[in-house]
């Protein structure tokens, strides 16, 4: 999704838009731009692409004493990836970014068109420009005139002006988007998120929704609907994780090895001897609670379903779960003995958070799992457990998934023995199967290079499928969507049992079906759907610490002892699956076409 930078000061102004873009590229874009006003001088670059077409295209540029700038990674949302969509857009005299929508902009644009204002692009920001200089001519001060156009504007938007009209100010505004601003001495920085700025600013301020104002050197005054507004900056995190492949070849295939130790910062803390523990909710949070709802999207999404399974059979507590875009609109039936639990990696999903909005406004108590700390998600909850896995930078999610699927299956654990409904004996077995997760997670170097070997059986065919039961079902999900989000292939998962309603037509040879079929969980159930499979020729790649004979490829893995061994353990081959296919037919599996890693739009 968008991702926006501004600096105002005397440093090289290029150089810091161009390193915090690169800090924003995990959200996915496809163009990118900068624009930079010194004294009268103005100056604009865009390319699409990458951001190194960017960097090659202000090459020759480099600012000088006191300026103000804004940058921006754009993914395109209305209007194509083409140079003219990118940001900043251009008025007479102005330049602006924004990440969001404007709901309103058609409206605006046929308004300003009407008066004879000359629109170069497809994009609803554009609009914000014009207004904003249509404003200009009336109001008496360049800040009377943003403050007029933010006022007219519907929508989720982040946004930053800069006008020659106040070469010494940037115009910020933030409703429904991620912006914060940093501090260091006189020079003041804007960032979707805090990964730009850290190493440069020192304190930070994170905007909340219908904020707005002016920055000017050394100061920044902040507006909300009922005027003037102080607020209190804090100190910004020094621990900068450093954007290093470690050797790997990408982020994905670092943070699928890193997965063993985040587990084990996950857990840390938490998952005590003979208890879970979680600072972050109340002792009595679930006091009243007899039923949870959870909204999510993605891969947060087949986290939560497999949570489902396990928040009924070890809590006893009813668990529904629903893809948060489609719950917004049903308008659901909500009762205030809900708990309403959000799931989200990167906390700014739009259809997530406003999913928890509606779930506040019918008086539900929520609590998000999250891995960003201070995003939109959890700072809008009543509690948050953060996910700990770090920044993930591959747009398809590995660890995030992974952590999320641990919290949730601590959580579960933690409401069995709050409304004791769990025995101290499973909780003992299930703590005990806990602490193993980080030695499951480890990739071996023989694991690796078999998937390595094999992948190269698996670069055509006419599908996926990945079939599991029960929560090796929601893993099927998750394998098939990393495969399709990295390697572009047709895949999909299906409760193995259902297969012979329907899907079992698509078999022949050349439709790969990765079956996992875990020991310690309906081994015979799922075995007999793969035997059905294989009497029908399909080409079965099986998971499974049992041998099977009827599988063309196989996989065996090594802990049986419980489900969510068996569980984690294969996601880790699914992983690697999707991976090393997508790295044989050529494709960039940090940044997959067409996706983003945050989706702030509906
Ligand atoms: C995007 C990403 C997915 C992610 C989903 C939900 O589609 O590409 O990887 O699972 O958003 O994101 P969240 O940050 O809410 O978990």
């Amino acid at each position: 999704m968008c991702g926006i930078v501004g600096y105002l000061g005397k440093k090289e102004k290029k150089e810091i838009l161009l390193d915090g873009l690169q800090e924003l590229e995990y959200r996915g874009y496809d163009s990118a731009g900068i624009a930079i006003i010194e004294g009268d001088k103005l100056y604009n670059f865009k390319a699409i692409g990458k951001l190194k077409n960017l960097r090659e295209k202000t090459k020759a540029y480099e600012s000088e004493g006191f300026g103000i700038s804004i940058g921006h990674t754009r993914w395109a949302t209305h209007g194509k990836p083409t140079e003219l969509n990118a940001h900043p857009h251009l008025g007479a005299y102005s330049y602006v970014v924004h990440n969001g929508i404007i709901e309103n902009y058609q409206e605006i644009k046929e308004e300003l068109q009407a008066d004879g204002v000359n629109f170069l692009s497809q994009t609803d920001t554009e609009t914000i420009v014009h207004l904003f200089e249509k404003n200009n001519k009336y109001e008496n001060s360049a800040f009377a005139a943003f403050e007029k156009t933010i006022q007219r504007l519907r929508g989720a938007y982040a946004t930053l002006l800069i006008t020659e009209s106040a070469p010494d100010t940037i115009f910020f505004a933030k409703n429904g988007s991620p912006m914060l601003i940093g501090f260091n001495g006189d020079d003041i920085y804007f960032a979707s998120s805090d990964t730009p700025i850290i190493g440069k600013a020192t304190e930070v301020y994170y905007l909340e929704d219908g904020e707005y104002g002016y920055a000017k050197e050394g100061e920044v005054k902040l507006f909300d609907g009922q005027g003037k507004k102080n607020f209190t900056k804090q100190a910004l995190t020094t621990d900068k994780i450093s954007a290093q492949k470690d050797g790997y070849r990408f982020f994905m295939e670092k943070e699928i090895y890193e997965q063993n130790h985040v587990m084990s910062e996950t857990m840390m803390g938490r998952v005590l001897d003979n208890s879970i523990e979680f600072n972050e909710l109340d002792a009595n949070f679930f006091d009243g609670i007899s039923a949870i709802k959870i909204c999510a999207c993605g891969t947060s999404y087949h986290s939560a379903l497999t949570s489902a399974y396990l928040f009924e059979r070890i809590a006893k507590v009813r668990c529904d779960v629903e893809i948060a875009s489609e719950f917004r609109y049903k308008e659901p039936l909500l009762t205030d003995d809900t708990l309403f639990i959000t799931i989200s990696q990167s906390g700014e999903t739009a259809d997530t958070l406003e999913a928890l909005k509606m779930a506040k406004r019918a008086g539900l108590k929520s609590l998000s799992i999250c891995n960003v700390d201070n995003s939109s998600i959890v700072r809008e909850s009543d509690a948050a457990i953060l996910t700990r896995a770090g920044i993930e930078k591959g747009v398809a999610s590995t660890k995030a998934f992974a952590t999320q699927t641990m919290v949730l299956w601590m959580l579960a654990l933690y409401v069995g023995q709050k409304q004791k409904t769990i025995s101290d004996e499973i909780l003992k077995r299930e703590i005990d199967a806990m602490l193993q997760t980080p030695k499951v997670l480890i990739v071996t170097e023989k694991l690796h290079a078999k998937l390595y070997r094999l992948s190269k059986r698996y670069l055509h065919g006419h599908g996926f499928f990945f079939i599991g039961r029960d929560i090796f079902f929601p893993l099927a999900l998750e394998g098939a969507l990393k495969l399709k989000e990295i390697s572009y292939l047709h895949a999909e998962g299906y409760p193995a049992g259902e297969m012979k309603h329907g899907p079992i037509a698509l078999a022949d040879s050349e439709l790969f079906t990765i079956a996992l079929m875990p020991k310690s969980m309906h081994y015979d159930k799922i075995k007999s759907n793969v035997e059905e499979l294989s009497a029908r020729d399909a080409t079965i790649l099986a998971i499974s610490p049992k041998p099977f004979e009827l599988a063309d490829d196989f996989i065996q893995t090594a802990y049986d002892s419980h489900p969510m061994l068996e569980f984690f353990e294969m996601m880790v081959v699914t992983q690697l699956f999707a991976l090393e296919i997508s790295i044989r037919l050529g494709n960039d599996v940090d940044m997959p076409r067409n996706l983003a890693k945050s989706v702030t739009v509906e």
